[in-house]
Formats: structure tokens, sequence, C-alpha cells
């Protein structure tokens, strides 16, 4: 060897462990596994019905006698859980639709505890679905009443519960919502029902092609007065730790990607499970780019989930769950 080439020779060789794909996965610090994912699920009235979502490529809005197929799906691929959001018949001002015992969400989750005794049934808690003015909660002088909201979230949450959920999971952002939901459950008998709390929920543009597929949009205003400003990390810490404080089972960072430095931030004030939602916005943007032969889909589906597994996320709700599942069985 040349003189000069050993005065250049690194001592340190960083890339010995990267030289083969056996020893790339040896050495391998964040994995993702279809466990982890939980699978978003629209659930519409009607019989027979597999609706496809425009904005959301491959998501559907699925009809309660669906849910016993689609859970074979999930399970085959090894995913254990799922997260449901309600469709229903009619809307009015108080959301009432969210806490009826005939619900849609109920029945939906009546069917799936039939059919699958072992999914994990996780249920979305919010009243912007029902509500006529789609807005999170009641409205008082055109503003949201944060605790006469707290009240109807808390009937909702029972309701779901009643009928089988085994994960509550208030997303309306309203102050006090987890212990509220906490104290209701646990007076009901259901102190075996976990809360997920949407704790640190961003007032984000990512959500678009949700409130399509929901039927959300707000008719007037937007959700700025009680979801998060998304400038804010510190302020992330602050409704992390309340909802850990009000008895929060799982706390949750909203969105995912734009929303990486949040879920690192948090990570070290958590010591329950840490989920993050990578919502329709980010699902929908890699899909249309994939589409256009942009971008390849599924390496950046993976690198996006892995992403968010490396900056400290425990489970990943997830549009491409069923799709990524799938992947990762055949690397
Ligand atoms: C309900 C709710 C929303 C989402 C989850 N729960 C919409 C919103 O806050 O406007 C968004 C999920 C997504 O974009 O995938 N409040």
């Amino acid at each position: 060897m040349l003189a000069a080439q050993l005065r250049n020779a690194p001592t340190e060789r960083p890339r010995r462990l990267r030289r083969t794909g056996p020893l790339r996965a040896l050495v391998r610090e964040t994995r993702l596994h279809p466990e982890m994912f939980v699978c978003p699920v629209f659930v519409r009235p009607r019989r027979g019905v597999r609706e496809p979502i425009p904005s959301m490529p491959d998501q559907y809005r699925l009809s309660v006698d669906q849910l016993a197929a689609e859970a074979d799906e999930l399970r085959r691929l090894g995913i254990s859980s799922v997260l449901l959001f309600g469709l229903p018949e009619a809307k009015d001002a108080s959301g009432s639709g969210a806490y009826d015992e005939d619900g849609i969400v109920q029945r939906a989750i009546r069917a799936l505890r039939s059919s699958h005794p072992d999914l994990i049934v996780m249920t979305d808690v919010c009243l912007c679905e029902y509500t006529a003015h789609g807005h999170c909660g009641v409205l008082r002088d055109g503003q949201v009443d944060n605790d006469a909201t707290l009240e109807l979230l808390a009937r909702t949450a029972v309701t779901q519960a009643a009928n089988g959920a085994d994960v509550v999971a208030p997303s309306a952002m309203m102050d006090g919502q987890v212990r509220t939901i906490r104290a209701a459950l646990d007076e009901a008998g259901f102190t075996g029902t976990a809360v997920m709390g949407y704790s640190a929920k961003y007032a984000s543009a990512f959500y678009g092609p949700f409130r399509e597929a929901a039927g959300s949009v707000p008719q007037f205003g937007d959700r700025r007065g009680y979801q998060m400003d998304p400038p804010n990390a510190r302020e992330a810490e602050r409704e992390v730790a309340l909802d850990l404080a009000e008895g929060a089972d799982v706390v949750m960072v909203k969105p995912a990607l734009a929303y990486l430095d949040v879920i690192h931030r948090v990570r070290p004030h958590v010591p329950v499970p840490l989920a993050a939602y990578n919502v329709s916005g980010e699902y929908s943007m890699v899909k249309a780019a994939a589409a256009a032969g942009w971008l390849d889909g599924r390496a950046v589906t993976l690198e996006i989930l892995t992403a968010l597994h490396r900056a400290g996320a425990d489970l990943l709700i997830t549009y491409h769950a069923k799709e990524a599942a799938a992947w990762l069985a055949t690397r």
C-alpha cells in the first residue's frame, strides 16, 4: 500500500457492518412489526357497502356487515388492532349519534366483538362526525363549550365500552377529557377499558382527506381554538403530562411525520406506550406521488413508518397498515 494511502486510512470504519444484508439486519436498531400497527376503519350505514374514499386511495367506508371480512384480512396480515370512526345516518347540534346506544360505532363494536373476540377494538371519541356544524363539541355563543362537551364525550366513551371497546381514544382536545372519561368509565364499572389520549393533537392541514372521508369539515371557522398551534413543542410536553396525570393509559402525538421532533421530545417523559398517528394527509401525499411514479411507494412508506418508531413511537396508527404488513411479510 502506498504511504499516502496509509496516512489517509480511517481508524473508524462504520461501513464494515453495512457490507451485507445479514450484517445490516444483525445491527438494526429499529424494526417494524404488524402488531404495532393500528388500522383506522371508517364505518357507514346500510348493508353491503364498500365505498372507496376518493382522496385516500385503497381506503373504504364499510357498512357494519363488511367488518368481519375486513377483520379477517387484518388478522391474516398479523394486525391485531383497529381504530373505528363512524359516519352516522344523521347529524344534529349536539352530536347525539356519538353516544346513541345503537349508534354506528356502537353497532360496529358489537359486530367485531362477536366475529373477532380477540381483535383489539379502539374507538375515536369525538363529536365532529356527528355534529351538524362539524365542530368537535357543542357550541355556546359560536364557541365550542369545553365543559358541556366533556359530559357528552364521557357518554360516548361509556356506550363504546359497554359494547366492548378495549380502548377509547378521546380526540376532541377538550381540557380534562381524559379525567372525565376515566371517571365515567370507572363509575359505570368499565375499569378495564383503557384510555388513549390524543394528547398532543395539532390543528393540522394534514387532516384534509380524513374530513372528506368522515364528512367532518367544520361548517364555519376552524379547530384552532381547541387543537394545538403547530409552532408549539413545549406545550406538547404539558398536554402529555396532563393526560398522564388524568389517567391516560396510552398517549399520542398527531400528526406524525411533520412532528417527529414532538414524538422524540415527549418520549423521555412518557412511561406508558406512546402512539403516533400517521394521518390522512400524510398517507394521501405518498399515495399520490407513488401513483404518479414520482417515488417508490413501498420504500417510502416503510421508511416513514420506521422513522416514527425510531423517533420513539411504540404504536403506529396508519392507513398504510395493511400494505405495510404485507410488505414486511415479503421482505
Ligand atoms: C376527530 C379526528 C380527526 C382525525 C382523527 N380524529 C379529524 C380532525 O381533528 O379534524 C384526523 C385523522 C386523519 O387525518 O387521519 N376529531
